[in-house]
């Protein structure tokens, strides 16, 4: 078994708590989590979110960093050399390929948005929010949307920032940027938390994040906990190889359990936190919480218009955003770029480069689809909401079910008590118990319902 990985290691535990943190925590958090939860009325979802992440998310998120740590290699020759040593089929290295294929969709669409935040960035700098109201935050975000040049500008942008980092090496580079970006982040989302409290309709938020209502549900809570477990995977950056690969970099001596406590912790929290900041604006400026995604880009330039020294602000706020986005694009590029290196032994520049260049032609459609092509509907969705679903709601989750499958069916155990170090007791047999039936069990459920639903949908 190999002790490194060829693609460097985390020099410190630490290095890779801030590296896993900062691929979970991203656009998922603060772009995705509160627009997703508006859609589906609050309370209700953030609890079945909740759950998702605690019983699904931590027991797949060891498994992942688990197998990683084993393989130390690309997820692709991971899963294929584990699958080797434990004795099964050869076909569990299709999981990386799904992965890499996952990896790709969500890339192409998460640059764009990223491109927006960019784009906020220097909106807020340049003074554009003073004195906004909400129509006027609708008529400037839609004008953004609505114009692909600018997009593709920004995505472009945001796409050699990738690729910059990942060339040099992820290990080398990830470390230091995350160590102050996290928790800058995180001061100014409790500055925007205090914001809400002091202007905004607070007690409003609190009750619709915290108090379920599930009449809500009505109709579409099939729809509704697919979409709360697909949110928990896309948010803990998991199904896909990120976190494995991440793994993969990880000395031998730290202890899984505990990082996962904390990286899926500090994940779920700013995840709250995102909501708490945003909506007390939403409440208190009588906006809908089902607007879409364009929720936070419609409602945080109110906030920064009215504050003082909102310019400051909210130009720091999407400046931070766009780095929390960073770090976990990255993560996203990282599997195929190992695999490239280890199986066609690509420089890391060339790898990255070939892989950013894939992307970033993916993302020319997505943008598209926000405009020019908003007529073009797959399964009535247009190119970056359908590549939004597809990975979210159902690859990564099928990722989840086959890693969960792997690591606690055809993984002996004694591998998985050498690699985990909890022992065998509680702590061991509650992940097992967890990893064999509650999450591959629950997952499958959801799905199966999904496109039964789906079916149903077809035929009506
Ligand atoms: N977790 C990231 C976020 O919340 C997105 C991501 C998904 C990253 C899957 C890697 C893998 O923004």
């Amino acid at each position: 078994m190999a002790t490194n990985s060829i693609h460097g290691m985390w020099s410190t535990r630490l290095a890779f708590i801030l590296a896993a943190s900062g691929s979970a925590v991203g656009l998922g958090n603060i772009w995705r989590f509160p627009y997703t939860a508006g859609e589906y009325g609050g309370g209700a979802f953030v609890l079945v979110y909740l759950l998702c992440v605690g019983m699904i998310g931590l027991p797949i998120m060891m498994a992942e960093i688990m197998l990683g740590r084993r393989g130390r290699q690309s997820p692709i020759n991971t899963m294929r050399t584990l699958a080797r040593e434990e004795g099964r089929s050869s076909a569990w290295q299709l999981l990386g390929w799904m992965g890499i294929i996952s990896g790709f969709l969500i890339l192409s669409f998460y640059s764009v948005i990223a491109g927006w935040t960019m784009a906020y960035a220097f909106r807020a700098a340049g003074g554009w929010f003073r004195g906004i109201d909400v129509t006027a935050a609708g008529d400037m975000f839609n004008g953004l949307v609505g114009d692909p040049e600018r997009l593709l500008a920004w995505h472009t942008i945001f796409m050699v920032m990738v690729v910059l980092v990942v060339a040099r090496g992820v290990a080398a580079g990830l470390e230091k940027a995350v160590r102050f970006l996290m928790p800058a982040l995180f001061l100014l989302l409790l500055a925007m938390v205090g914001y809400g409290i002091q202007a905004g309709d607070f007690g409003g938020a609190v009750t619709y994040l915290f108090a379920p209502d599930f009449a809500e549900l009505q109709g579409k809570a099939g729809e509704a906990i697919l979409s709360a477990m697909g949110q928990a995977f896309f948010s803990l950056s998991l199904g896909m190889g990120a976190i494995m690969i991440y793994g993969s970099y990880l000395k031998g001596d730290a202890s899984i359990a505990h990082n996962t406590l904390i990286v899926a912790g500090l994940d779920t929290l700013v995840a709250i936190l995102a909501g708490l900041a945003i909506f007390p604006i939403v409440f208190a400026n009588g906006l809908a919480p089902d607007s879409g995604p364009g929720l936070i880009f419609q409602t945080l330039p109110i906030a920064f218009g009215e504050m003082p020294g909102g310019a400051l602000f909210g130009a720091l706020f999407f400046v931070l955003l766009l780095f929390a986005a960073w770090t976990s694009a990255i993560s996203l590029l990282e599997p195929l770029v190992a695999w490239l290196v280890e199986n066609l032994s690509f420089s890391r520049v060339r790898a990255s480069v070939l892989a950013g260049i894939t992307v970033w032609l993916l993302g020319i459609v997505c943008l598209l689809s926000l405009n020019a092509w908003s007529e073009i509907k797959i399964f009535g969705k247009g190119f970056l909401d359908l590549f939004d679903y597809l990975t979210a709601n159902i690859l990564l989750p099928l990722g989840g079910v086959l890693i969960a499958v792997f690591a606690g069916w055809l993984l002996s155990r004694s591998s998985s008590v050498d690699e985990l170090q909890l022992g065998e007791g509680l702590a061991y047999r509650i992940w097992r118990l967890l990893i064999r039936y509650v999450a591959p069990i629950a997952v499958a459920i959801v799905l199966l319902n999904a496109i039964g639903a789906l079916k149903l949908t077809g035929l009506g």
